[in-house]
């Protein structure tokens, strides 16, 4: 165990080219086997530029990994029509998405709403000493704070955005002698990651410094001990809702309307009570939230990280979609803490992810936040409408039936005959196994 932990290790692995880190891995780990280049190699663009950037996404890049880039059309937010990229690999997300901008389209759309927009960090440090003096001292300091980050406020603050409030939190608590300076932020159309960090290294550099020059503070005072400086992926005040609503008597289903709205109360119910529920309840909505963050080239562990914590805000993991049926109208609504960009990062150099915020008319930050919420609500609402009529696996069987084909190395005319016996038939992988085979032996 020991030994073979010890032949695979490699110093200087960043330094080698890009052929030679494929060498090493394919000698290491493929047994010099030729195919293991071939499937890397295939990947790679013939634009060397374009490949070139993307290999600068990252470090230690050997080729592209590729994943579907789907469309939902049909969609009407705020009275607006868009069509919604989806950067996902999950059969029949894209499909429940198109199927719920449709719906909804026709019953006046989804509406949205920014609740709140301010994203926040921390620097956290000890203090060893009397509060009352630490508080006097960050209440003097508090404009110096501000002032020695104006270089790097500066653009944000021209943006319309900047530092909103810097505030000292007492820890101590929590642990022994921990405090906080927590800052709040406006990062206007970015996601802000780096303006964020930037300004708390400041701040830390700014808290040290000044301590050190503080009167009244005894030496052990003075030495203010910096932990860290760094944002907080946890936005619950970087807010947006989106919603739907109709009269009950417009949901068309398989069910009579009633049926509809009282199964979808109850399935809202059980998400908000049952956290086993909620969980999948809420990998629902991130099915859609993710595929257009990852489409916009957005920050989606941020993201789920962010969400998830907002799920169980209240101390119990919750549904992020709620319901209400009152004098005959049926509302569903989702409120989420997102945190995007449509400017930095990847934003303005990834080809693709420039191609898809044109397609969502190049919003900013806060429009974005809006489609990405809309994204969710309906991928939940199209998972519940299934899972409380026919099931999810009849619609999810039939997207899944290309990959088993794909999986069986079907051709195209052996796909189109097993497509069409699977419109009357249960898709299963052995099913399918089974009528390939006969397809083949001319049975069929
Ligand atoms: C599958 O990716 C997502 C669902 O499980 C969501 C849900 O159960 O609400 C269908």
């Amino acid at each position: 165990m020991k030994k073979n932990f010890y032949k695979n290790k490699i110093e200087g692995f960043s330094k080698l080219s890009k052929l030679e880190k494929i060498a090493w891995v394919n000698n290491t780990y493929f047994h010099k086997d030729n195919d293991s280049f071939s499937v890397l190699e295939q990947y790679w663009n013939n634009d060397i530029d374009l490949q070139k950037l993307h290999d600068e996404f990252s470090e230690n890049t050997i080729s592209n990994f590729i994943f579907p880039l789907g469309l939902a059309p049909n969609f009407l937010i705020d009275g607006e029509d868009y069509t919604i990229p989806m950067a996902i690999e999950e059969s029949s997300v894209v499909a429940a998405a198109c199927k719920a901008a449709k719906f909804w389209r026709k019953r006046g759309g989804f509406k949205t709403k920014i609740i709140d927009f301010k994203k926040n960090g921390q620097v956290h440090f000890i203090f060893k000493g009397d509060k009352k003096k630490l508080n006097k001292f960050f209440n003097k300091i508090k404009v110096i704070l501000k002032k020695e980050c104006d270089k790097i406020s500066h653009n944000m603050t021209k943006r319309g955005g900047g530092i909103l409030n810097i505030e000292l939190f007492d820890k101590t608590n929590d642990i022994a002698n921990y405090f906080q300076l927590n800052a709040t932020f406006d990062t206007v159309d970015s996601m802000g990651a780096n303006f964020i960090n930037s300004c708390l290294e400041q701040f830390a550099k700014t808290l040290k410094k000044e301590a050190l020059l503080f009167e009244p503070f005894t030496e052990k005072e003075k030495n203010i001990e910096i932990i860290m400086s760094i944002l907080s992926n946890y936005v619950p005040d970087c807010l947006v809702r989106a919603e739907v609503s109709c009269p009950i008597a417009d949901l068309e289903s398989e069910l009579t309307p009633k049926q509809f709205s009282e199964k979808f109360y109850q399935a809202i119910n059980i998400a908000k009570t049952q956290k086993e529920r909620a969980v999948t309840h809420n990998k629902g909505i991130m099915n859609g939230v993710d595929a257009v963050s990852i489409a916009t080239g957005n920050d989606f562990r941020a993201i789920e990280a962010g969400i998830h914590a907002y799920a169980s805000r209240n101390g119990n993991y919750t549904s992020l979609s709620d319901l209400s049926i009152k004098n005959g109208v049926f509302n569903f609504w989702i409120e989420l803490p997102l945190s995007l960009g449509t400017v930095g990062g990847i934003t303005a150099i990834h080809p693709i992810v420039k191609w898809c915020l044109k397609l969502l008319k190049n919003p900013t930050g806060k429009e974005l936040m809006k489609l990405v919420a809309v994204a969710g609500l309906a991928q939940n609402f199209g998972a519940i409408s299934s899972l409380i009529t026919s099931g999810i696996q009849k619609g999810h069987m039939k997207m899944h039936l290309i990959n088993i084909l794909n999986t069986l190395n079907s051709n195209e005319d052996e796909k189109n005959k097993l497509i069409h016996h699977f419109k009357s038939n249960i898709v299963s992988f052995s099913s399918v196994e089974k009528e390939l085979l006969k397809l083949r032996n001319n049975e069929l």
